[in-house]
Order: structure tokens, then C-alpha cells, then sequence
């Protein structure tokens, strides 16, 4: 029975794992992590993370051939396969900050692994991680080795929040980088097998380690950057009377553009796109790329714009002045179906109103009230820093209400702000909420769910991102 361990039980580690699980039953697979908290959350019925379809698979396998544990050098020193899922943020101190990826989390994992194997493995590095990372961990590995071999692969993860059962059951590609030596090709050959359980051969794609590190930071590029795009186009849109959606739907025709991504939408969030782009300007400033850094940095640059450009929208809308002003804000997760708030633009969005004195009443389905307090008290990249937290300030505590219903959210509010697109955002009862807010209502629209035409029917001034005022 081959034996798979995967350091850190996050976002990625725990679905990946519990697909391979479900899908492979010979195989044993072992989720290990640090946080005592998220392991005996992924042994009960409360799962550490909201994922659709998840829960129903870890239940299927946790406990015959899929376990969670905090005994993470046990199942180290006795896996085959080790993946190292741990989280790569961008580093907040020190050389590169506030662009270099901080490799802190993976070089311990690397140095564990060195210290307690007793057969050859093979290293998966399924986090996200910068290009020639597998040259250092290779370093760290064999100069510990005690005659030990190990085979680095680069098999970086495309999963999506919200979709990841889906992506994994069903992935456009899976991507494994490795030496071209004989060491290296029989362990891609390893790797392949565990996914062609259940994925078709021509979706697997081998590559060079660099390739396979590089494609995963240039795939959410491209990613990121179509957004970037779309949403600059949308403050054309309102500048002219164009509307966006009209437009990203001509330009999505185009078969070489696609018409997938180029929702217009308050700015983009995640843990990922705006860590991994800087952490690409950042490899391309190392290598003397000016250029080519100040071209990725826009991509960022226009999200900041977009979501300072939704802030400045309200404010002026509302007659330049938010202040003492209820508004509600609903949706805080950084898209629908997850729990997750890590950069979400709902933090920049808050913060930029309760700067100009709003008072916010807060509501979204899968976030807790004490997650959002955290995210408004933290500084920009201090989420995967938690002593970094700050104390809120008793005058935004008074600010602030965070409340479980929508229509709690927007009783006697001046405005409304959607800020996430949550498919029962869609068929609130709209003609209720209007007549419980004060008059002139106001709608923020930042996805471009609601009918503006409806909602000027009943009355309310609506803004929808890049559509005629
Ligand atoms: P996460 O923060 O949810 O999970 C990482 C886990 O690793 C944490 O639970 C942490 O406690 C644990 N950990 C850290 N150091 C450890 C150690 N030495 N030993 C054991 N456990 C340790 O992060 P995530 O969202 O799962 O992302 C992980 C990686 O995958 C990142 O590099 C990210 O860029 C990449 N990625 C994320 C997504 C996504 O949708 N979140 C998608 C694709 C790729
Ligand atoms: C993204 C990628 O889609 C995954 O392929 C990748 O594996 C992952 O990052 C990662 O590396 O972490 P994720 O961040 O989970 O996945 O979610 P997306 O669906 O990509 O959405 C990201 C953000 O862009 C969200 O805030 C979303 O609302 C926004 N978005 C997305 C738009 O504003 N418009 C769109 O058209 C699409």
C-alpha cells in the first residue's frame, strides 16, 4: 500500500487529500498539521473550512483511509509520498517585504522531513511557491540526507474556492514538474499514477521542475489580469454609458479571448492572486526584469483602483458625507460558496468607510462575526501573522455590527453595498428591504447581481459596477 502524507491541513491540503483518498482506496493518506485547532476540526463534524461536497467525501473515507493528525513526524517518517501544502504568504518584514513570498512555513517542513525520514521519499510542493524553490529545498534535503534520496516534484494546485471538489474531481490539467534524470522520471511516473485513478492521461502534463513552478504563478497572473482588465474597462464604461457586461460579453465571443473571468466586480480577493503576483514582480525585479515587474504591478495597481474607485462611489454618491450613516454591507467572504476572507475586498472596501465615519451593519451566510472583527483590526498582509493583530479602536467597535439575517443588515440603513455574490443576494425581497431603509435608498452593487432596472422601479438610486448611472 503506497503511503501519501500531506503537511498542512488547509485550504488545499485537506480537499486535495480527502479526493486522493476517495478516489484512491489503496492508497492511505495521512493530512498532518501544527494547529492542533484545524486537526480536531477535520476530526469532527464542524470541517475547519466551508467547501460544497467536501464534507460528504470526508466522510466517506476519514477513518479507512483517510485520517487528520497532529503527529506529523510519525506519519512523515513512514509516508512514500510526502506533499507539503503550508501556507507561502508574502512577507511582511525583512528583505523583499511586501512582495517576496515568506518560505519560513515550507523550510521547517523541509527540515522535518530531512530529520525524520528513514527511506527515500518523494517531495511534493503543492503550495504555490516561487520559481527554483526546488533547487533550495533539494539543498536543505541532501545536505541532511544521512544517504537518504529524495526526488523534488513541483505539482502545484488549481483548485478554485467555492468549486474545489469540482476542480478536483474534474481538472482542466494536473501539472507535475521534475528532474530529467531516471531518479526524477520515475518519480513523476509515481505522482501520475496516484492521479490517473481517475484523470484522464492527456489532461496530465509533465514538465521540467522550473516550467511547473513557473505555469502555477503565471496561471493566476492571467487570471488576475483579465479581471484587471474587465474592471478597467468598467470605469470607462461609466465614464462613457457603455455597459460592461455588454461589452465583456462582445469581447468574450471572441473565441481566442473566452468569455470566462471577465466578470466586472469590486476588485478581486483570495489568499492568492495579489501574493502571487508579488511574489512574481519580485523574481522578475531579482532577475533585473524592470519591465516586465512594472507590467504585473499594474495588475495589482488597478484591483487597488477599482476597489478605492467603489469607496470614493459611495461616499460622493451619498452626498459626500457617510458619516453617522448606516450602511449595510452585504457579503464579506471574497466570493460566494467559502467562508474565506483573506484579502477579500470587502476589508479594503469597510475600512474605507468607516474611515469616513459610516457606521457598518455587516452580514454574510459562511463569516463569523469574530473573523470579521480580526479583519478590520489587521494591517495589510498581517492574516497569516496573527500576533500582528491589533486591538480595534473602541470608536470602530462602536461602528461596527455584525448581524445574521440581510434584511437585520439594511433596517433603517441609508445604503446598501453587495459586496459578494451570493446566489440568496439574488432573490432578497427588495421591495421589503426599501421600505425599511431611509430615503433616498441607496444600492452599491459590486458584483452586478441585482436587476438596476427593478430597483429603480421600486425606487432605489442604484451604482452597478461599470453600467450607466
Ligand atoms: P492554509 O493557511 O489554509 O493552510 C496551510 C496549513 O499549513 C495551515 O493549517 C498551517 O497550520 C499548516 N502548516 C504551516 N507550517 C506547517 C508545518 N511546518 N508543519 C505542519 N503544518 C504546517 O493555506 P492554503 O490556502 O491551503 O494554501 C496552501 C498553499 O497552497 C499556498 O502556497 C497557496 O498559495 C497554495 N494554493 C492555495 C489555493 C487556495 O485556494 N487556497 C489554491 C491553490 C494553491
Ligand atoms: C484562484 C484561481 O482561480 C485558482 O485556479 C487558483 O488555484 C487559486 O486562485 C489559488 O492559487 O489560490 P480562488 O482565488 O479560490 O482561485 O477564486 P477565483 O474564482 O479565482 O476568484 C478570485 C477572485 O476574483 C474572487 O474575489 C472573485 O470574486 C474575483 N473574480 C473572479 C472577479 O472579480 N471576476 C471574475 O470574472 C472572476
Amino acid at each position: 500500500m503506497v503511503k501519501i502524507c500531506c503537511i498542512g491541513a488547509g485550504y488545499v491540503g485537506g480537499p486535495t487529500m480527502a479526493v486522493i483518498a476517495f478516489k484512491c482506496p489503496a492508497i492511505e493518506v495521512a493530512v498532518v498539521d501544527i494547529s492542533f485547532a484545524r486537526i480536531t476540526a477535520w476530526n469532527s463534524d464542524q470541517l475547519p473550512i466551508y467547501e460544497p461536497g467536501l464534507e460528504d467525501i470526508v466522510k466517506q473515507c476519514r477513518g479507512k483511509n483517510l485520517f487528520f493528525s497532529t503527529e506529523v513526524e510519525k506519519h512523515v517518517s513512514e509516508a512514500d509520498i510526502i506533499f507539503v501544502s503550508v501556507n507561502t504568504p508574502t512577507k511582511t518584514r525583512g528583505l523583499g517585504a511586501g512582495k517576496a513570498a515568506d518560505l519560513t512555513y515550507w523550510e521547517s517542513a523541509a527540515r522535518m522531513i530531512a530529520d525524520v525520514s528513514k527511506n527515500d521519499k518523494i517531495v511534493v510542493e503543492k503550495s504555490t511557491v516561487p520559481v527554483k524553490t526546488a533547487e533550495a529545498i533539494e539543498k536543505i534535503l541532501t545536505h541532511n540526507s544521512n544517504g537518504i534520496k529524495y526526488q523534488i516534484l513541483s505539482n502545484p494546485e488549481f483548485l478554485a474556492e467555492g468549486t474545489a471538489i469540482q476542480d478536483l474531481f474534474n481538472p482542466d490539467r494536473i501539472l507535475i514538474g521534475g528532474r530529467e534524470t531516471p531518479g526524477g522520471q520515475k518519480a513523476i511516473q509515481a505522482l501520475k499514477e496516484v492521479y490517473a485513478h481517475w484523470v484522464p492521461e492527456d489532461r496530465i502534463i509533465c514538465t521540467n521542475l522550473w516550467s511547473a513552478e513557473l505555469s502555477k504563478l503565471a496561471a493566476n497572473a492571467f487570471l488576475a489580469q483579465r479581471i484587471s482588465s474587465v474592471n478597467a474597462m468598467s470605469a470607462l464604461c461609466e465614464a462613457t454609458g457603455a455597459d460592461v457586461t455588454q461589452v465583456s460579453h462582445a469581447v468574450g465571443k471572441d473565441t481566442r479571448v473566452g468569455s470566462k473571468f471577465l466578470n466586472a466586480s469590486v476588485g478581486f480577493g483570495g489568499s492568492c492572486f495579489q501574493k502571487d503576483i508579488l511574489s512574481l514582480v519580485y523574481i522578475c525585479e531579482c532577475n533585473g526584469l524592470k519591465e516586465v515587474a512594472n507590467y504585473w504591478k499594474q495588475v495589482i495597481q488597478v484591483n487597488d483602483y477599482q476597489k478605492n474607485r467603489f469607496v470614493n462611489r459611495v461616499v460622493s454618491s451619498m452626498f459626500n458625507t457617510v458619516s453617522g450613516k448606516k450602511i449595510a454591507i452585504l457579503g464579506f467572504a471574497f466570493k460566494k460558496d467559502t467562508g474565506d476572507t483573506r484579502e477579500t475586498p470587502a476589508i479594503d472596501v469597510c475600512k474605507g468607510l468607516l474611515g469616513d465615519n459610516a457606521n457598518l451593519s455587516i452580514y454574510d451566510p459562511q463569516v463569523t462575526e469574530d473573523q470579521i472583527r480580526k479583519d478590520l483590526s489587521m494591517k495589510k498582509f498581517d492574516w497569516d501573522n496573527p500576533i500582528h493583530l491589533q486591538p480595534m479602536s473602541p470608536t470602530v467597535m462602536k461602528q461596527l455590527n455584525v448581524v445574521w439575517d440581510a434584511y437585520a443588515a439594511t433596517k433603517g440603513a441609508h445604503g446598501l453595498c453587495l459586496l459578494t455574490e451570493w446566489d440568496e443576494f439574488k432573490t432578497l425581497d427588495f421591495k421589503k428591504i426599501y421600505d425599511n431603509m431611509q430615503k433616498p435608498a441607496f444600492v452599491f452593487d459590486g458584483r452586478n447581481i441585482v436587476d438596476e432596472q427593478k430597483l429603480r422601479e421600486i425606487g432605489f438610486i442604484v451604482y452597478s459596477i461599470g453600467k450607466p448611472l
